[in-house]
């Protein structure tokens, strides 16, 4: 052997034995911190005393005396203190971006969509969205679009189950079908009709879902190098990955060249898609966009939805008085004429108790339990916690929810009244102790939208039906994910309401 080649050859094997040993010690020496809360992240030895990790974060946020915490192994602050919380989101913004490691792991999948970039694109798709989403035609496009989806779809299906109380179905999946459809129409034109559960899903949906999935899982691995090398090697859950997004991407982009061929200029069906092809030429960045907000807007309309029917499924009084509350309102539904009262879009807003028990369902389950950012610099924060730059920053809703410091000692009780004055009227609560839909200058865009279809949704259910939870029977543990959901799905038997008379209990708000 010449000796060129035998020094390759050596270096080659030198290299190969050395940075495995040199990635084994950089690990170790993140991996290593041996106090207790690392230890029981590492050993997941909190698993044995808390159903979720959420609820052990809640428990560490308590008992910290400046309700933030750091754990050190993944380099984690995570904050359960509203101050912080303005200071990340309002105050020192441009300090906490989503940050390059955030678009790496979602970029696959989201490319440069509004909920994965910084900076100069996400101002821009920002501006453009606000303002769309702002305008009274596509809040009344929104609005038709769940009452039409309500009324022809989802309550024929839960018909379809009622009438015996043997048939138990999941809740949450008719919700996830449900809200797919739904956010689809909104953003795209397009109906993938997924609310009929004799059929499979869409390919579009269960590509989507996956995708989804998938990406959420990067950040579970322990370094980001296990799942890159995977991903370059197009192997395991990265080729699934790669192969999904592939197929959400090809049929976005059907849908945006269907929609420019029947296009007729200055004239757009209403949908966001439509509007955006004005402003924007760029098919891969129409895509992206798209694709964003129906991440944005289906997950968390399904997780939100799920939740409240947990809660009030030992409340009698509280769906009494949504009832209640939408009688007087809206008048009683004519149910012997097989008829369905719908609010209009001012009623809705009259109801104030229905729109506390929204609040309160989401302060409890919020559907982004938590939510994370990269410091750029460091700083430190208002209770005094110093951040390193690179350090990933987490304010948690979760948690926040469930403070006695931020909303009294029965906070963990699931109370409507907390938001109401004494006239009956919805009072808001400062958003950076109630971050659900984020705070300050990326605020949830959708907020507003999304309020009006729960409250849509949960009226035109508990007017028409009685829905009994049969599982989970006591905890809910989530599923880890982006969007918490409930593990196993909400196991409910439904019966058209006997009572469809006139209510005659005073509504006492
Ligand atoms: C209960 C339902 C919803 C909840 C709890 C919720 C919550 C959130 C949260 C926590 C964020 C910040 C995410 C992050 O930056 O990492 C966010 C952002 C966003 N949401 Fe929602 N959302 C909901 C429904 C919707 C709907 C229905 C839409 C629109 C159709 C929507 C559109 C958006 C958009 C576009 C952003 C990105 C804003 C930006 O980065 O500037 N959301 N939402």
């Amino acid at each position: 052997m010449e000796l060129p080649h035998f020094l390759f050859l050596l270096l080659l094997l030198i290299t190969t034995i050395s940075l495995p040993l040199l990635l084994l010690l950089i690990l170790r020496r993140h991996m290593w911190c041996s106090c207790q809360v690392c230890t029981a992240y590492r050993t997941s030895s909190w698993a044995r005393d808390f159903p979720n990790l959420s609820d052990w974060y809640t428990h560490l946020l308590r008992a910290s005396p400046t309700q933030t915490i750091h754990i050190h192994i993944i380099r984690n602050t995570i904050t359960a203190n509203p101050v912080v919380v303005e200071h990340i989101l309002r105050s020192r913004f441009e300090n906490y971006p989503k940050g390059k490691q955030f678009s790496r792991i979602l970029g696959d999948f989201l490319g440069a969509g509004i909920f994965n970039v910084d900076g100069y694109s996400w101002s821009f798709q920002r501006k453009h969205a606000s303002s769309e989403l702002g305008s009274l035609s596509i809040r009344n496009f929104a609005f038709e679009n769940v009452k039409s989806e309500i009324e022809n779809r989802l309550l024929p299906l839960l018909t379809s189950f009622s009438g015996s109380w043997s048939r138990g179905f999941d809740l949450q999946e008719v919700f996830k079908r449900f809200s797919f459809d739904n956010v689809c129409t909104f953003s795209f034109g397009f109906d993938p009709g997924c609310l009929d559960l004799s059929l499979p899903m869409s390919r579009f949906a269960d590509a989507f879902d996956l995708a989804a999935k998938l990406s959420a899982q990067r950040a579970l691995t322990v370094s980001p190098m296990v799942w890159k090398i995977k991903r370059i090697l197009n192997v395991g859950s990265e080729r699934r990955l790669r192969e999904a997004a592939a197929v959400v991407k090809a049929l976005a982009g059907d849908v945006i060249r269907n929609k420019r061929k029947l296009r007729f200029p200055g004239r757009h069906g209403g949908d966001l898609l439509s509007r955006f092809m004005d402003c924007v030429r760029d098919e891969v960045y129409l895509r992206d966009i798209v694709i964003s907000f129906i991440l944005a807007g289906r997950d968390t309309m399904a997780s939100a939805m799920t939740a409240i029917f947990w809660l009030i499924k030992d409340r009698p009084e509280v769906v009494e008085r949504i009832r209640n509350e939408a009688d007087r309102v809206i008048g009683c539904s004519d149910k012997a004429a097989g008829a369905t009262t719908f609010p209009s879009y001012d009623q809705l807003k009259e109801m104030h108790y229905l729109q506390a028990a929204v609040y309160e369902s989401l302060r409890l389950y919020p559907p982004v339990q938590f939510d994370s950012k990269f410091a750029l610099e460091d700083d430190e924060l208002p209770d005094g916690t110093a951040v390193r730059r690179g350090t990933r920053v987490m304010y948690h809703p979760y948690a926040m929810g469930r403070m006695e410091s931020i909303w009294g000692p029965d906070c963990m009780e699931f109370r409507p009244e907390r938001w109401l004055d004494r006239n009956g009227k919805f009072v808001n609560q400062n958003p950076y102790k109630y971050p659900v839909f984020q705070a300050g200058v990326r605020v949830c865009l959708g907020k507003e939208m999304a309020i009006v279809e729960m409250k849509t949704v949960v009226l035109a259910v508990v007017r028409e039906f009685d829905v009994t939870v049969v599982e989970p029977s006591s905890n809910i543990q989530f599923d880890p994910g982006l969007t918490a959901f409930v593990r196993g799905g909400l196991k409910v038997l439904i019966r058209k309401r006997s009572d469809a008379g006139p209510n005659n209990g005073d509504d006492d708000i």
